[in-house]
C-alpha cells in the first residue's frame, strides 16, 4: 500500500535578502499577504492536504514564527474580556496541536539544500512533503492537496509542482527535461539549475511544492555547493532522479513569488481581490489609483 504523507517540512532559514530592509528584523515568512503571514498560509495548506506534523527549518531571527504558532494567552484574554469572538477564534484556530509540530535550527543558510537535509531525523524513513511559504498559490483546491491526488493516482514517486514560465526567465528557476506528459502529468527525465534561455531543456519550472521519497537524504548528505556556493536541492534531485521515479505536476491556480516585492504586491492585490469581504472596494481603488497611468 501506498505510504501516506504525513510531515511536511518548511524550510525558512533564508536570509530574504531580496525583500531588505522589511526582512532586517522580521522574517520574510512573517509578511502579511492581506492579513495573514506567508507561513500560515503554508501551514494550513500542508493541513488541509492531511499533513499531521510540521517541521519547520529556521534560523538566526526567526523567532517570531515560533511565536505565531504558540498559545498567547495574555491577548486571548484580552479579546476574550472584550467580546472579539471572531479574532480570538481567527487566532486559535490556525494554531496545529500540541507536540505536532518541531522546530530545527538551520545555524548556517547554506542552501535550501541544507535546510531540507537538517530535517533528516524527524522525516526518518516515509516520503515527505516540502513547502516553501514565500512561493504562495492562489487556487481552488490547495496545490499539496492537488499533488497528493496526483501521487496516489501514479502509484507513488516523487512530485513536484511545475508551471510554464517565459523562455527568458529560465535562470530563475529550476527547469525540467520533459519526458511523458499528458498536458498534466509529466514525467521528469532531468533537472537543471537556473540554465540560461539558450540552454534550457524547456520552459517548465519547479516552483516551491515537493513531495519527496526519503533516499534524498543520502544525497543531500554528501551534496557540493552548487550556484551561488550554496548546497542545492536541485542537484540532489538531479542524482535521486536516477534510481527513483519523478514527476512534475502542471497544478491548477496562480502563484506568486513573494520573496519579491513585485510579486508579494501582486499577491496581496490578488488575494484581497479574491476574497467578498474586500473585493468591491479593492478593484474601486485600483481602478481610480491606476487610471493615469
Ligand atoms: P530563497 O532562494 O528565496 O532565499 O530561498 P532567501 O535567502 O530566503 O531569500 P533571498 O533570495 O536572499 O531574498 C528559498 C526558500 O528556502 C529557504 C528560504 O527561507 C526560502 O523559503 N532557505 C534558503 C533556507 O531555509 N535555508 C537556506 O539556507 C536558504
Amino acid at each position: 500500500m501506498l505510504q501516506k504523507v504525513r510531515k511536511a517540512v518548511f524550510p525558512v532559514g533564508g536570509l530574504g535578502t531580496r525583500f531588505l530592509p522589511a526582512t532586517k528584523a522580521m522574517p520574510k515568512e512573517m509578511l502579511p499577504v492581506v492579513d495573514k503571514p506567508l507561513i500560515q498560509y503554508a501551514v494550513e495548506e500542508a493541513r488541509d492536504a492531511g499533513i499531521e506534523e510540521f517541521i519547520f527549518v529556521t534560523g538566526r531571527g526567526k523567532v517570531p514564527i515560533e511565536d505565531h504558532f504558540d498559545r498567547s494567552f495574555e491577548l486571548e484574554n484580552t479579546l476574550k474580556e472584550r467580546g472579539k469572538l471572531d479574532a480570538l477564534e481567527a487566532l486559535t484556530q490556525q494554531l496545529p496541536g500540541t507536540g505536532t509540530v518541531a522546530y530545527i535550527r538551520q545555524r548556517e543558510p547554506l542552501g535550501l539544500g541544507h535546510a531540507v537535509w537538517c530535517a533528516k531525523r524527524y522525516i526518518g524513513n516515509e516520503p515527505f512533503a516540502v513547502i516553501l511559504a514565500d512561493d504562495l498559490i492562489l487556487s481552488e483546491k490547495p496545490c499539496l492537496s492537488q499533488m497528493i491526488s496526483a501521487r496516489e493516482d501514479l502509484g507513488g514517486g516523487n512530485i513536484l509542482a511545475t508551471m510554464e514560465v517565459p523562455n527568458e526567465h529560465t535562470s530563475r528557476y529550476g527547469i525540467v527535461k520533459p519526458g511523458f506528459d499528458d498536458g498534466s502529468r509529466v514525467e521528469i527525465k532531468d533537472l537543471v539549475e537556473k540554465p540560461d534561455p539558450k540552454n534550457a531543456p524547456s520552459n517548465l519550472a519547479v516552483i516551491g511544492r515537493y513531495i519527496l521519497e526519503p533516499t534524498v537524504f543520502d544525497l543531500l548528505e554528501n551534496q557540493a555547493r552548487g550556484a551561488g556556493n550554496e548546497i542545492q536541492l536541485t542537484d540532489a534531485l538531479s542524482s535521486l532522479l536516477k534510481t527513483s521515479p519523478f514527476y512534475g505536476l502542471r497544478f491548477d491556480g496562480t502563484r506568486f513569488d513573494c520573496g519579491d516585492k513585485i510579486g508579494f504586491l501582486k499577491a496581496n492585490i490578488a488575494f484581497a481581490l479574491n476574497r467578498s469581504d474586500m473585493n468591491r472596494e479593492v478593484a474601486d481603488f485600483i481602478r481610480d489609483f491606476a487610471a493615469d497611468l
